[in-house]
């Protein structure tokens, strides 16, 4: 089975991270060289997705900008034969097809995904959140995986889940596993955000599904929560109720999700593919331990 289309929503304020999103969406803060959404689509990409809807609102316009053509820069590299620039700034060797729509209210990541529907039609999809990178430098396979696994299982849905610690579950949507959770498993409940004591596990949703078009039905019929927003576990949680085969695959340590909500991950994502960089990645660990160095002197 081939999942051709991805469902990108990035119509979020990032309030946690600003002033930096105030008037750039925060899919858009670069990691080392590239922003967040390249990487994102980059992997999606790589994992067979032919066609990307991203779920944008307003302040997003950079992000369409970003994956268009720009013949004035384009005329400007080539004129300075900048012939590798050309390459970094050109998507159309991507081969993937770009669809934007708008989410006027920020009801929720369910709400954002329903936008989707036209854009999927009969056919299983994919949801890829838009701030977050699996792996480093977005080369991960868990996609692949997570299609091989909605086939063979019939599943009506797969799930990216990670391990968090115990006192990280509220910031995420959290699953309870039928059994012992291995690499590939079947959920019975979900929770989102949990607090302290009250999660069933420490397996965190980790911005990755495929769903059948059921989803949609599921989404109309969630209540919003107490701040007007439609959570998309709910929606999902319905599908355990109804006894539809809800499943889990599990992120390697390899494939570490780089979730770019809040500014300590942000920092620790930028200065780990950084450090990675090939052409400037040594000379700036040197920088690093010396300022390092530098800080716990003074501390
Ligand atoms: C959303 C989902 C949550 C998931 C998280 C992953 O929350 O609602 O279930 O674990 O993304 O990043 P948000 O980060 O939008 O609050």
């Amino acid at each position: 089975m081939v999942i051709k289309s991805a469902v990108v929503p990035v119509a979020g304020y990032g309030t946690r991270l600003l002033p930096a999103t105030k008037s750039q969406p925060k899919e858009m803060l670069p990691v080392a060289r590239k922003p967040i959404v390249q990487y994102v689509v980059e992997e999606l990409v790589s994992n067979g997705i032919q066609q990307i809807l991203f779920v944008t609102g307003r302040s997003k316009a950079s992000i369409e900008n970003h994956f268009d053509h720009d013949p004035e820069l384009f005329r400007a590299l080539q004129e300075a034969n900048k012939q590798d620039m050309l390459k970094e700034v050109d998507f159309e060797d991507l081969k993937a097809n770009f669809f934007y729509t708008r989410q006027p209210h920020q009801k929720g990541l369910g709400d954002a995904v329903l936008h989707g529907e036209n854009f999927a039609g009969e056919e299983p999809f994919l949801v890829a959140l838009g701030d977050s990178i699996l792996g480093l430098n977005a080369v991960s396979r868990a996609v692949s995986r997570m299609v091989e696994v909605f086939d063979s299982k019939r599943a009506s849905c797969v799930i990216a889940v990670e391990e968090v610690p115990a006192q990280e579950t509220r910031h995420y949507g959290i699953v309870q596993p039928e059994e012992a959770a291995d690499g590939v498993f079947r959920i019975v409940n979900l929770v989102e955000k949990p607090l302290p004591g009250e999660a069933p596990s420490n397996l965190a949703i980790a911005g990755r599904y495929i769903f059948s078009p059921v989803i949609f039905d599921m989404i109309r019929r969630v209540e919003p929560d107490r701040r007007g927003e439609i959570q998309l576990t709910n929606a999902i949680q319905l599908m355990c109720d109804e006894g539809r085969r809800v499943m889990a695959v599990k992120l390697s340590p390899e494939e570490k999700r780089y979730d770019i909500g809040n500014f300590p991950s942000y920092f620790e994502s930028f200065v780990e593919f950084a450090l990675a960089d090939p052409e400037y990645g040594e000379g700036f660990r040197k920088v690093l331990e010396r300022l390092v160095a530098k800080s716990a002197v003074t501390a």
